[in-house]
Formats: C-alpha cells, structure tokens, sequence
C-alpha cells in the first residue's frame, strides 16, 4: 500500500497526484490534510509511521517546498526520505538509495513532472548489492544515535 500526505501548501498537487494514482489503479492512503491550514511535520510523522510499521510500503509528501516534509520525515528511524525535482534523482533515489518516501514541492515544481518523478519512483526497484551495504549504515548511524 502507498501512503500520501501534503499540508495546506501541497494540497493541490497532492489532489493532482490521487488523481493520476487512481487513473492507474493504484491503491493509496491519505494521511491529509484536506486543505486546511496544518503543520507539515506532523503529516510528514503520520506518513511515516504507517512504512515504518509496515502497513505501507511507500509514501509520497508534499509540501511548499518539499524541504520542510523531507527534514520531518528523515527523523523517523527506517525512512528514507528524497527530495526530487528531477527525473535523473527520482530514479537513482531508487536504485541506489532504496527510498521510501519522496518529497515534491508543490510550488517549485508542475504537475506535469511531479507525475513523471511520482512514475519513476514507483516502477524502480532497489539495486541492492553494494548500495544495501551503505543502507545498511543508515541503520547503525539509527542506532548510535
Ligand atoms: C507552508 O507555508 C510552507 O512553509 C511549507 O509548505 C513547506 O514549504 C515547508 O518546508
């Protein structure tokens, strides 16, 4: 299951997105917001605490910037959270950084390549290999702090 999440300055590329995923068929829960004024990093919390728990495997956040959501949901042990604004980042992110979660600035980026870097990161699979031995460094820097 995908999750997805935006606070008020996301809102609309977030309806943008729901509408693509459901023109796919794509399966997804909302964390919110609906629109009305929030703060991001508890949207960003709630995302993340559904991948961290395993009742989502993926998640998309945005926010004005995606700065915001990026800082916020990178605090939660487990997630792997990018910031993409370009296709090359959105792929790679995947291959290489087995991210679970991308970021989108609503108001740096269209809907047009927002959809495109929601594409890619959704049909990427993880390289593994040497890039599992680096995640897996993630996981002990985690647990020293
Ligand atoms: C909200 O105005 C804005 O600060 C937020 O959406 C985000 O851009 C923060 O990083």
């Amino acid at each position: 299951m995908l999750a997805i999440g935006s606070d008020h300055a996301g809102y609309g590329l977030k309806l943008e997105v729901i509408k693509y995923l459901d023109e796919k068929g794509i399966s997804f829960t909302d964390v919110g917001c609906n629109g009305e004024s929030c703060d991001y990093p508890d949207i960003a919390k709630a995302l993340c605490e559904k991948i961290v728990n395993g009742e989502c495997s993926k998640g998309i956040l945005i926010c004005g910037t995606g700065i915001g959501m990026s800082m916020a949901a990178n605090k939660v042990h487990g997630i792997r959270a990018a910031l993409c604004s370009d296709y090359f980042s959105a792929k790679y992110t995947r291959l290489h950084n087995d991210a679970n979660v991308i970021c989108l600035g609503a108001r740096t980026i269209g809907p047009g390549l927002a959809l495109e870097l929601v594409d890619v990161f959704l049909n990427t699979e993880f390289e593994g290999g040497r890039h599992q031995r680096r995640i897996d460094i993630f996981k002990k820097i985690e647990e020293e702090n």
